[in-house]
This record gives structure tokens, C-alpha cells and sequence, in this order.
């Protein structure tokens, strides 16, 4: 049977659910922990540009005079990111192939490749990389980000990654693939030696399935 609504209370019920719903939002807590590495004029990266919302936050932090560097495997992605970021404002600049970012050039870079080739790209320490694994949200569920090529990357980025800076990264246990591809990722960070870097996983504490996020940061001269 169908519930009936005192007058307000659909209202008030919806807005609970949406509350709640970001509470648990992994995404939205990726970008609060990112927020204290950026810095205007930085340079960030975003290892999977998908729709572009990770890539416009980070855009949005660096400002106009800092660089963001976006990979992505599918120009359906590329284009969906490069719509966003222009509608905002934004310079952006398509690499094919993947060459080396000018870090002196301000705007955002678009590259289309694995996000494994990270350090053939840069040529300067990013502030912030993030990955929000998985597939693209309206688009092909069998093009997914990959353990082996997501491992790689990582291990590119921690590399690379500015003293001070914060890898971030969403983790999907619930998809095909995704809880080895997790599994691996969460390892990753459970390495990273503790004298470099300063680790944090939040995730949901009841739901073993629901996305997962990792957060490391480098303290100086950790590598
Ligand atoms: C969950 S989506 C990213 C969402 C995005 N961050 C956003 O804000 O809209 C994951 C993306 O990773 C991309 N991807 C998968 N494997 C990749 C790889 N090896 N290198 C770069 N991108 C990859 C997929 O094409 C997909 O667009």
C-alpha cells in the first residue's frame, strides 16, 4: 500500500534521504580531502576524467592560472569533460597522443591514454592526483579502470607527487572485477611506508559492497 503524506512530510523525508545519501558520498568526501593540497596556480591531476566533476573541482581550486592534467581511455569521456570545463571558463587543451605537459602553460590538459603513462606526461610535482575508479556513469559498465594499469598509475603518482601533496582515490568493491581491482588498491596504500606518508581509509561501515575511499599524504621527502 502506498504510504500517505501529512503535508510537508514527502518533503521533509526526501530531503533526509538526500542528506544522507552525501554523508556517504565518497566522492564528496574525496574533494574535501583533496581541498587542503590545492593551491591557486598548482598543478593537479585527475587520473579518470569520466564526466568531468573531479576534473572541474580540481580546476576550480587551481584557478585559472594552475594546470590540470586529465586522462581518460574513451573520447566519449574527453568530450563529456571537455564540454564541462569549457562551460565553466576553462582553457582546455586535447592531447593526442599523450606528450608532456608544459607546466608553464595554465589550463586544463585532456589526455587520451591510460592513465599508467602519468609520468611520461609530466614534467613538474602534482599538488593532488586523484582516481575515481570503475566505469564511466552512462556509458559502456564493461570499460572499467583495471588493477593492473590502476596499480601502475598509482605507483606513478606516488612517485611523483609534490611533498605535502594527497593522492585520493574512490574505490568500487561492488562491480565485476572491482573488488580485486579494490582489494589491490587498498594493499597499495597499506605499503606506503609510514615515515613518508600519512594514510586514512573511510568507508562505510555496514555495507561491505559500497565504495571505499583512500587518502595518502606525502610528507617531505617521502617517495
Ligand atoms: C568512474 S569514471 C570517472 C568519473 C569522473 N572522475 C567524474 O568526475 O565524472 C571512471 C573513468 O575511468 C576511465 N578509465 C578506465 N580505465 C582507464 C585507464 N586505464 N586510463 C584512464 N582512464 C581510464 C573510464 O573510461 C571512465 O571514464
Amino acid at each position: 500500500m502506498a504510504p500517505v503524506w501529512l503535508p510537508g512530510e514527502r518533503e521533509k523525508a526526501k530531503n533526509m534521504e538526500s542528506a544522507l545519501k552525501q554523508f556517504t558520498e565518497m566522492t564528496r568526501w574525496a574533494r574535501l580531502l583533496l581541498q587542503p593540497a590545492l593551491v591557486a596556480g598548482g598543478l593537479a591531476v585527475d587520473l579518470t576524467a569520466g564526466n568531468g566533476h573531479d576534473t572541474l573541482y580540481l580546476w576550480q581550486k587551481v584557478g585559472p592560472g594552475g594546470t590540470v592534467v586529465a586522462f581518460d581511455l574513451q573520447k566519449r569521456a574527453l568530450e563529456n569533460t571537455a564540454r564541462r570545463l569549457r562551460s565553466a571558463g576553462a582553457f582546455v587543451a586535447c592531447q593526442t597522443p599523450a606528450t608532456l605537459v608544459e607546466r608553464a602553460s595554465a589550463g586544463v590538459f585532456l589526455v587520451e591514454g591510460c592513465h599508467s603513462r602519468l609520468s611520461s606526461v609530466l614534467r613538474e610535482e602534482p599538488l593532488a592526483v586523484v582516481a575515481n575508479l570503475g566505469y564511466l556513469p552512462g556509458g559502456d559498465h564493461a570499460l572499467v579502470t583495471r588493477r593492473e594499469t590502476t596499480l601502475a598509475a598509482l605507483q606513478a603518482a606516488a612517485a611523483c607527487l609534490a611533498a605535502g601533496g594527497r593522492l585520493v582515490v574512490t574505490a568500487y568493491p561492488g562491480h565485476g572485477g572491482g573488488e580485486e581491482e579494490s582489494r589491490a588498491v587498498q594493499d597499495f596504500f597499506a605499503g606506503l611506508d609510514p615515515h613518508r606518508w600519512v594514510g586514512l581509509n573511510l568507508r562505510n561501515i555496514n555495507r561491505c559492497h559500497a565504495p571505499f575511499l583512500l587518502v595518502a599524504e606525502k610528507r617531505t621527502g617521502g617517495a
